[in-house]
């Protein structure tokens, strides 16, 4: 049996030990740093500072990843597997960058928790509160991590109320600190009453970890010193009379989240975060779909793109899709079926992101991530199924908030910059529009970042210069509706029409007078900033 607070009980084994889950910060709050220790942890690497190497080794690869590199932020997102104690930990990473807020918003439809972690001098930043609200829009359980203890923090109470009055979450401690800067000396563990001591000296060794019988225990004095330990019992009154209790139901519907303290980079208190990962996390989970849900227990497999990778490996021009499993027991050299073209995928060189390398994937699970080279067929959003037509739904794609016209340097090439332009589209990289008046092509972005890391990998990629400018476009709308009121709108605004790389027709917009005026001249016809990928 699994040590946790489990939702369902009767999941066959292997996919009730699976955790599925991303990480969430600010950036600077110790993102790399924690998942660097996971991995040290569940034996993945030997070393700390392997991630980091091998993510410079990699990056020197070319001038894009320098990019990434230069301004600190992480571009691409990838899946990392590894086990600790029972479990098996799916981790995938979310891009950084708020201008990339899109790719992590589907990241986030492919996990079933995140870790939020907070930096404990500086509480909720921008971006924790931006990707706390995109869980929140899947009620996704939430795990705290307060890192930098060893630094000045701020007060514990204080943390603790801010996240719950910005986050309108309850809080509650599963452990507590002792002492802090320079002083810290570690965590009374709450949920195990254990007594964790920070080892300043090998940031590399899990801490030394003492049993405690309850706070009036005479070893607690032997380890904390009399001042510290007076304030910790004081403060874990203050707080078991005014913070809720641990209530496992309330965290798994996202309503709680439990907080552990710590410092990612002497490893402390990480591997009580893990422990309660598996303990209070949730296992994979029912996923939406149509025309019925998938539970993941069912023999079938079942799956969706969430992510495509391409030229992952420029000498080879790979693309890799990125599968969340939905159900089922997945074996190399399966037939699966591509929902969309209805068409059979032999999936003969799936791989498993081990993170000392890919490797290939033998057999996997519901909650499993798997990564399926392909050339170009499977795309973001796709649903893959041992057979029944199952559309998994929820992947959805955001009208661009910036739009630019884009020229290839040399136009003889404009086929080319086409073909470009259109597998980055695939890849979630951007929003392609060819406006049905004109030639050449509207590109739609969230942020400005993302037209340079555009140019630059076309660069790259294609061998082919290309410059982007101002648009007379501000923004873009799905168009919906009845067939011919949407006929007749088509024809009375051709000016403002395009389509995007799926064909859907799109309404270009000036001005939101434009969207305005639509909405007024033509009730029959819906103008919407998102669309269900499919
Ligand atoms: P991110 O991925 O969320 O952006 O954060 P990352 O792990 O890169 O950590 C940001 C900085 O914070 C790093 O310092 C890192 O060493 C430091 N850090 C992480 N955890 C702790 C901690 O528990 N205590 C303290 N005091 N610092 C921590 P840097 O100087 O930017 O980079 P580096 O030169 O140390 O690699």
């Amino acid at each position: 049996m699994l040590d946790t607070v489990s939702n369902r009980p009767d999941l066959p084994p292997e996919i009730a030990r699976r955790r599925t889950f991303a990480i969430i910060s600010h950036p600077d709050a110790g993102k790399t740093t924690l998942t660097e220790k996971f991995l040290l942890f569940g034996g993945a690497i030997q070393m700390a500072g392997q991630v980091r190497a091998k993510g410079e080794a990699r990056r020197t690869r070319s001038d894009f990843m320098q990019m990434e590199k230069d301004r600190g932020i992480s571009v691409s997102a990838s899946a990392m597997s590894f086990d600790f104690n029972e479990f098996r930990f799916n981790l995938v990473d979310t891009p950084g960058h708020s201008d990339f807020s899109e790719d992590t918003y589907r990241t986030l439809t492919a996990v079933d928790a995140a870790v939020m972690v907070i930096d404990g001098a500086k509480g909720v930043e921008s971006q924790t509160r931006k990707l706390f609200e995109v869980c929140r829009l899947r009620d996704l359980p939430i795990l705290t991590f307060c890192n930098k203890m060893d630094r000045e923090s701020r007060d514990v109470f204080e943390i603790i109320d801010e996240i719950q009055e910005n986050l309108a979450i309850d809080v509650t401690p599963a452990s507590w600190p002792i002492g802090q800067g320079r002083d810290f000396v570690g965590c009374y563990d709450i949920l195990r009453d254990r007594l964790e001591l920070m080892d300043r000296a090998d940031r590399n060794k899990v801490a030394q970890s003492i049993e405690i019988k309850g706070l009036n225990d005479p070893e607690l004095a032997k380890h904390v010193p009399s001042n510290l330990l007076d304030r910790l019992r004081e403060e874990l009154e203050m707080a078991r009379e005014l913070l809720p209790a641990l209530n496992p139901q309330a965290v798994l519907e996202g309503h709680m989240t439990p907080i552990w303290f710590g410092s990612a980079i002497n490893s402390f208190g990480v591997k009580e975060l893990m422990a309660g990962i598996g303990m209070y996390g949730p296992q994979p989970q029912i996923q939406s779909a149509e025309p019925r849900n998938i539970l993941p227990e069912e023999t079938k497999v079942s799956g969706f793109v969430f992510k495509v990778q391409a030229n992952m490996d420029p000498k080879h021009r790979d693309r890799v899709a990125f599968v969340r499993l939905a159900s089922g027991h997945f074996k190399r050299g399966m037939k699966l079926t591509h929902v969309r073209t209805r068409k059979p995928m032999a999936i003969t060189n799936p791989v498993l992101f081990l993170a000392s390398d890919r490797e290939l994937a033998e057999e996997a699970w519901a909650g499993d991530i798997i990564g399926i080279p392909n050339h170009g067929q499977l795309r973001i959003g796709d649903s893959l199924t041992e057979g029944e037509i199952l559309r998994v739904t929820g992947i959805p794609s955001f009208a661009p908030e910036l739009l630019q016209g884009v020229r290839a340097g040399d136009p003889l090439k404009s086929k080319h910059l086409e073909k470009a332009l259109m597998q980055f589209a695939e890849e979630g990289a951007a929003k392609v529009f060819k406006p049905s008046i004109g030639s050449g092509f509207v590109v739609g972005v969230v942020g400005q970042l993302q037209f340079e890391v555009l140019a630059s990998r076309i660069e790259l990629e294609y061998g082919l210069p290309v410059r982007f400018e101002a648009s007379q476009f501000k923004s873009a709308r799905w168009v919906n509706g009845d067939r011919q009121a949407v006929e007749k709108f088509i024809d009375a605004n051709k000016q403002h029409i395009a389509h995007d790389n799926d064909g859907d027709i799109v309404y270009l917009t000036r001005l939101q007078w434009d969207i305005d005026r639509v909405e007024r001249d033509y009730p029959d016809v819906k103008l919407t900033a998102t669309k269900e990928m499919m």
